[in-house]
């Protein structure tokens, strides 16, 4: 365990190696097992016994089967439960699958069906709670609508901040007074536990699409969940039951990220914040969203429950829906692409993409493209939207249908 007394960036760089000098290594183990020996039959059968039920591996046991338990995935969510301030953490295949999980697995524990979703969500999300796949009833409802949307039955109270695409945040400690004694799930992927601790703050669970800050090169797909010990085995349990651990190569690559991801989020803050200023000033943008600008954060929640604003901002164009579409197409640093958090700039139109399967009266604007500021120069990321501003606005784009 890390020394609690170390600073979170020291925590970042430090969480989930404290054994390594003993073992002799200084990078951190990966193993790739996908079976385990089993030292006789009685404490393999324990071992699978304990595991499969949510527990942790034993001294003399077996970790048995890596869709039970991995050494390397359980580094990973040590050190990110730290940077959470969480008792434990539990990863996924992705974020997704985090949700699923935690859906599937407080809904099954409470022996209640009911969800409570505070919009606007990652679309993804959306799509899940309104498809009714898992059997659960959600209410869609407003940050102040909570209280009312609560059931007899309600399990669990979901919510993002900032939210996904639109940056608008929800107070977290008010949302954990309206819903009493329903655990709340905050999504933190646009945050990081860089800027927001919601466990510190009464959330029950802290979530993560760990593809995208965590990472932060694009080059992995996971989820993780930090919550106490007893949601952390009823999350093990149903990853265990339904295989959805994250693969060791992704919790190698992930707790790798995770040493820089301070120092990444607050530089690529510090661009997003200097870009949010610049695209005030441009009269191709109709309104800008980014948690750093006056009238942005009305409830005056950077500073308390956020540390800053974070590095992703959202626009809308003059000149709606064809200006988004032909801006998306005209920038050359930035790349055309889903996803966030990664140390390049990427630009995306949430309503035809992330956003597509929203219900029409909840899908973000036509208008509205979304940046996820990356590690690049703010100068020449300035540069690229400049003219890419000043060409969409020259050409008469071509009249696109609106494909969400
Ligand atoms: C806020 C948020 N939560 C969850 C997810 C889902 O994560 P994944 O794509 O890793 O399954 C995303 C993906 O974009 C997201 O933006």
């Amino acid at each position: 365990m890390a020394p609690m007394t170390l600073h979170p960036d020291s925590i970042a760089v430090h969480a989930g190696r404290e054994d390594l000098a003993s073992l002799g290594v200084h990078a951190l183990p990966l193993d790739l097992s996908s079976t385990n020996p089993l030292p006789d039959l009685e404490l393999g059968g324990m071992s699978y016994e304990v595991l499969a039920t949510g527990g942790h591996p034993f001294e003399g046991g077996s970790n048995v089967y890596a869709r039970l338990w991995n050494p390397t995935v359980a580094r990973f969510e040590e050190a990110l439960a730290h940077l959470e301030h969480a008792e434990e953490a539990v990863a996924f295949s992705s974020g997704m699958a985090a949700i699923t999980a935690v859906l599937l697995g407080v809904s099954h524990e409470a022996g209640r069906r009911h969800v409570v979703a505070v919009r606007p969500l990652y679309g993804g999300t959306d799509h899940l709670l309104a498809s009714g796949l898992l059997g659960l009833d959600t209410t869609f409802c407003s940050p102040d609508g909570v209280a009312a949307a609560l059931r007899d039955d309600t399990a669990l109270v979901v919510l993002e901040t900032p939210a996904n695409p639109t940056l608008e945040l929800v107070d977290l400690r008010a949302v954990v007074a309206a819903a009493g004694d329903v655990p709340v799930l905050v999504d933190n992927t646009f945050a990081t536990p860089v800027l927001q601790q919601p466990l510190e703050l009464g959330a029950a669970m802290s979530l993560h699409s760990a593809t995208k800050y965590l990472g932060g090169h694009g080059d992995v797909v996971g989820g993780v969940v930090a919550c106490d010990a007893r949601l952390a085995a009823a999350l093990r349990r149903t990853r265990a039951i339904t295989g959805a651990i994250m693969h060791p190569l992704a919790a190698y690559l992930l707790h790798r990220g995770l040493a820089t991801l301070p120092v990444r989020v607050r530089a690529q803050q510090r661009s997003a914040q200097t870009l949010a200023e610049w695209l005030l000033t441009r009269p191709e943008v109709a309104r800008v969203h980014f948690p750093g600008l006056p009238g942005c954060d009305p409830q005056g929640l950077v500073g308390t429950q956020q540390a800053g604003p974070g590095a992703m901002i959202a626009i809308e164009l003059a000149g709606g829906f064809e200006a988004a579409a032909a801006l998306t197409s005209a920038v050359e640093l930035f790349t055309h692409a889903v996803s966030l958090g990664s140390v390049d700039s990427l630009i995306q139109h949430p309503a035809a993409l992330t956003h597509r399967p929203v219900a029409s009266e909840a899908k973000p604007s036509d208008a509205l493209v979304r940046l996820s500021i990356g590690l690049e120069d703010p100068q020449d990321l300035i540069a690229d939207l400049d003219r890419a501003l000043t060409a969409t606005s020259r050409t008469n784009a071509p009249a696109m249908s609106n494909a969400g």
